[in-house]
């Protein structure tokens, strides 16, 4: 009974036709692969450690430190339109055209003027030069799928205002992007891995949602990139929300069945955990983990009564909300995995922070297979709203500034 309840809520998530906002589509290949040109000769990790004799000490007020004991993750959402966005469309350079939300034609801007406020304390103000100074002589890379790569985006719109023209870069090594800050030798990368493990839908543009196919037992051909890495921030959660079955493997790799989700996602936890605890060095390396990125696809939800989904809001929810895109289930299976490990994982859990705001998705503003929508399917918000991704700037900010809190808060000097 419980299980049939469960895979009806898996089931209704995602609406077939979502199936094609998860997917870059042959329009962006084309584009990322005139982009991305011969990158492959693109020399990484070649890092002269040259900068390292200007290390100063990053200075730390008390300010910065978030209080012993507060809880930052519970709180209300406050207007502000004094400190808030903290960067504009039109500052940042580097974001994609799936999140310029404003530019892609939304006429309101309320959705970037709200700033989180944990309930019993102060989230420090974001400084980027503090951040690229604890970055110093270290890569900092986000995992996961494109939810991940907004939060990705918005990390490199946070400091690059602060770092002169040359003295930056974007890079596309896919299925990596690297933005790499020179002065500082540090980078803010992101790696293309919905599902963690290896899976069908590991090329960075060409994958599809509908013939998924995951390897639950294998991470080899990804932890490579991983491992040299100082801070890694990993996510997963909506490729594998698309039906209550997937295909996978486990132990032959040319035996696939069908798994149940949360079996499936358990598995897969596990063999990220278990390389973790056998490879990476909890004295260097800090690893944090963002719990599931919430959806607005029925407006039912917080409007009873109504039949549409995300378009057209344009403020938070106020009060208690838990929609049920966000699987308890699968967040108990993160909680227990992220129990058992040796090695120490920070979870970020943001997911109750941004289920207060459905009024922050791309909506129609944003793209589809790699395009943006036409006049048409904007007419058709019903069938053509995203409710999953998050414009920029925008609620993903506020992943990186509790971040960066984290960062503040677990930073020593060696002097
Ligand atoms: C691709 O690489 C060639 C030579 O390496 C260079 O001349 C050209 O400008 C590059 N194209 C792009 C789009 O980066
Ligand atoms: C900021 O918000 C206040 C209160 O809603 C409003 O009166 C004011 O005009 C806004 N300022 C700007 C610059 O939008
Ligand atoms: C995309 O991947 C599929 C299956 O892996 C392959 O058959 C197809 O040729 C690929 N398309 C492009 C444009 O690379
Ligand atoms: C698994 O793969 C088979 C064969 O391609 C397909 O018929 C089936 O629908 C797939 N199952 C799921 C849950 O996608
Ligand atoms: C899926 O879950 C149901 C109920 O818990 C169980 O009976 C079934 O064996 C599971 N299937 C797989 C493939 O794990
Ligand atoms: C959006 O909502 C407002 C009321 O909040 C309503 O007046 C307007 O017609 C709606 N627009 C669309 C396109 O549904
Ligand atoms: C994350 O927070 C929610 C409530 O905000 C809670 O229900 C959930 O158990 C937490 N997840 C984990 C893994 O601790
Ligand atoms: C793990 O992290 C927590 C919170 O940052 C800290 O209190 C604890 O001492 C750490 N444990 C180990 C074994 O490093």
């Amino acid at each position: 009974m419980k299980q049939l309840s469960l895979d009806r809520r898996i089931q209704t998530l995602f609406p077939v036709a979502l199936a094609s906002l998860l997917v870059l589509g042959t329009a962006r290949l084309v584009l990322d692969h005139l982009k991305s040109n011969h990158s492959r000769d693109f020399r990484l990790y070649s890092r002269p450690r040259s900068h390292e004799k200007h290390k100063l000490p990053v200075v730390i007020s008390p300010e910065d430190r978030v209080a012993e004991g507060c809880n930052v993750f519970e709180g209300k959402w406050v207007w502000d339109n004094v400190s808030y966005p903290l960067y504009t469309e039109e500052s940042c350079p580097f974001l994609v055209k799936q999140v310029t939300c404003q530019r892609n034609g939304r006429p309101d801007s309320f959705y970037k003027n709200w700033r989180w406020q944990p309930n019993e304390c102060n989230l420090p103000r974001f400084d980027p030069l503090k951040l690229l100074q604890m970055l110093r002589g270290k890569r900092l890379m986000f995992v996961g799928d494109s939810v991940q790569r907004a939060q990705f985006e918005s990390m490199v719109c946070l400091v690059q205002s602060v770092i002169p023209v040359g003295k930056k870069s974007l890079q596309r090594v896919p299925p990596m992007k690297i933005f790499k800050i020179e002065e500082f030798d540090a980078s803010i990368e992101y790696y293309w891995a919905p599902f963690i493990v290896e899976s069908n839908s590991d090329h960075a543009t060409n994958h599809t949602v509908l013939k998924r196919s995951v390897k639950l037992d294998s991470i080899a051909k990804h932890r490579k990139e991983w491992e040299g890495v100082d801070i890694l921030v990993f996510e997963s959660y909506v490729w594998w929300m698309y039906k209550p079955l997937i295909n996978a493997t486990y132990g032959s790799p040319d035996d696939v069945k069908e798994y149940n989700v949360t079996t499936a996602y358990r598995l897969a936890l596990e063999t990220w955990a278990n390389w973790m605890d056998s490879k990476l060095n909890p004295h260097t390396q800090k690893v944090f983990f963002m719990s599931m990125s919430p959806t607005h696809l029925w407006s039912w939800e917080w409007k009873p009564g109504s039949d549409g989904n995300c378009f057209n809001e344009s403020h938070p929810i106020q009060g208690p909300f838990w929609g049920t895109g966000s699987n308890l289930e699968i967040m108990e299976i993160l909680h227990d995995t992220l129990q058992q490990l040796k090695f120490n994982v920070t979870l970020l859990n943001i997911t109750q922070l941004s289920e207060f705001r459905k009024d922050a998705h791309t909506t129609i503003y944003g793209e589809r297979k790699g395009k943006l929508l036409t006049k048409e399917q904007r007419s058709d918000p019903n069938n053509f709203a995203d409710c999953i991704h998050w414009c920029l700037p925008g609620v993903p900010d506020t992943w990186n500034e509790i971040l960066y809190a984290y960062l503040l808060k677990n930073y020593q000097n060696f002097l």
